[in-house]
């Protein structure tokens, strides 16, 4: 009896070469992020939709910091902000130029889908009283 050994190996292999492509980049995260991410080691803690240590980084972006706060909040954590999680370590290696890419892009991720900010612009009409 004769087995295709060989077909059944580049299956196998064809398989794990997918599964490991998964595994380097989830859906979710852009090559270039997801590369920032890794050699940064946020992956760790983090994902774009995910509580995993840290926030989701679409709930930072719920926050509606601007890109320099969220570089801010990078090297110097404010855990009070997030209550109920371990406090994260200050990231001061992270190069300034990917630290605001990993912000822009976090503040991307605020889909908008549930944005109760842009009701009405009730605060902006306070027109000059002196008279
Ligand atoms: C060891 C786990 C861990 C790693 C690694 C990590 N974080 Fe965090 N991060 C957390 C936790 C926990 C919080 C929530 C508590 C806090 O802010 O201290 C958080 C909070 C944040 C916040 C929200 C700050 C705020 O005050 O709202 C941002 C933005 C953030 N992380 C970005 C990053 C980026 C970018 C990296 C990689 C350079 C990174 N984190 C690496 C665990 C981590």
């Amino acid at each position: 009896m004769k087995k295709p050994f060989g077909i059944l190996i580049a299956a196998a292999a064809l398989v794990a070469a997918s599964f490991d492509a998964n595994a380097q980049a989830p859906a979710d995260i852009p090559a270039d992020m997801n590369a920032l991410m890794t050699k940064h080691t946020c992956i760790a803690c983090h994902r774009p939709n995910q509580r995993l240590v840290g926030p989701a980084y679409a709930d930072v972006a719920k926050k509606k910091y601007s890109d320099e706060k969220i570089v801010e909040l990078i090297y110097k954590p404010e855990p009070s902000h997030w209550p109920g999680y371990p406090p994260m370590a200050p990231m001061t290696q992270v190069p300034k130029e990917d630290a605001m890419k990993l912000a822009h892009w976090i503040n991307s991720l605020d889909g908008g889908a549930k944005t109760t900010t842009k009701k009405s612009s009730s605060t902006t009409k306070k027109t000059t009283k002196k008279s």
